[in-house]
């Protein structure tokens, strides 16, 4: 046994992958999961699983009692949500929970959890996204939950580094999770209807943003390719502040994207959308 990690939002997609391969690697996994059929699967893999939603403090209280005492070696802030749409059709509500969830759930994941991980010597491994490194049309309550994150991570690696605590933030391209496909059911529900004569161009938007949503699910990374990076990020002697996990041509777009005049940009991602 080489210590214990919690993973939230072990259930499925990038955590459940990480889950499989921490536990084969024969570390002690507790796996953070909303639902009984999560908590069978992780069971079936020597993984503990633990009721734990990261929006309630009541959850998270409880968790930490259930690893007692003894350290952490890893904590993996994993849980997320994606909200996306056009902002003008996207409630306040639906903005509010990528923001409880993405943002104020991994401070009170890593606030709940930093005693122990003092105790045990251990790092953080946040789950940022490229959608922290630039912000997409149509992904706009996601990207600044994301680009939120950034800000998180570049905060508390500095002030965990006289614990001797390390915060390493991933950021994943697309990846091939239910994560898309839930986020596209969602927003069929909460997205408001576009006012009068707006309907053409929201009409397209939305339609941009399903095909966006059927690419990233289908050639998205395997999960399994970010599972190995937070190992990485876990093992490596001097592990760097962030790793940009991503196929060579998104990671390109990326960076080419952040590097671009403004007004070049707009125009490209404009053209993408198809006005
Ligand atoms: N897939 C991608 O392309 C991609 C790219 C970059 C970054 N990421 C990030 O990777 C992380 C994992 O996403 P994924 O792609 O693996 O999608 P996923 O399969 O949908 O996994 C998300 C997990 O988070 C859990 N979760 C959601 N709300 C929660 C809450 N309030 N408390 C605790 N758990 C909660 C979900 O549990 P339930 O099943 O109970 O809802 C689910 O297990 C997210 O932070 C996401 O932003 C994903």
């Amino acid at each position: 046994m080489v210590g214990s990690v919690l993973i939230t939002g072990a259930g499925s997609g990038i955590g459940l992958a990480t889950a499989r391969l921490l536990a084969a690697k024969g570390y002690r996994v507790y796996g953070g999961v909303r639902k009984e059929e999560d908590a069978e699967r992780l069971r079936a893999l020597g993984v503990e699983p633990l009721l734990l939603d990261v929006t309630r403090e009541e959850d998270l209280l409880g968790a930490r009692e259930a690893l007692g005492g003894g350290g952490l070696f890893g904590l993996v802030a994993n849980a997320g949500v994606a909200v996306a749409g056009p902002l003008e059709l996207v409630p306040p509500s639906a903005f509010r929970q990528a923001l409880e969830v993405n943002v104020l759930g991994v401070h009170a994941t890593v606030r709940a959890f930093l005693p122990l991980l003092r105790e045990g010597g251990g790092r953080v491994v946040l789950m940022g996204s490229v959608s922290g490194l630039v912000a997409l049309p149509l992904l706009g309550p996601y990207a600044a939950s994301k680009f939120a994150l950034e800000a998180l991570a570049d905060a508390l690696r500095v002030e965990l580094t006289p614990f001797g605590v390390k915060v390493i933030l991933l950021e994943p391209g697309s990846v091939a999770t239910p994560i898309w496909e839930r986020a596209e059911r969602a927003a069929e529900g909460y997205l408001l209807p576009p006012p009068p004569g707006t309907e053409g161009i929201y009409g397209r938007y939305l339609e941009v943003a399903r095909r966006m949503a059927q690419r990233s699910a289908q050639a998205g990374l395997p999960p399994e390719r970010v599972a190995e990076a937070v190992l990485r990020a876990l093992e490596s002697p001097r592990p760097r502040a962030r790793y940009l996990v991503a196929r060579r041509d998104r990671a390109w777009q990326t960076l080419l994207l952040r590097l671009l005049p403004t007004p070049l940009r707009d125009r490209l991602l404009a053209r993408a959308l198809g006005v």
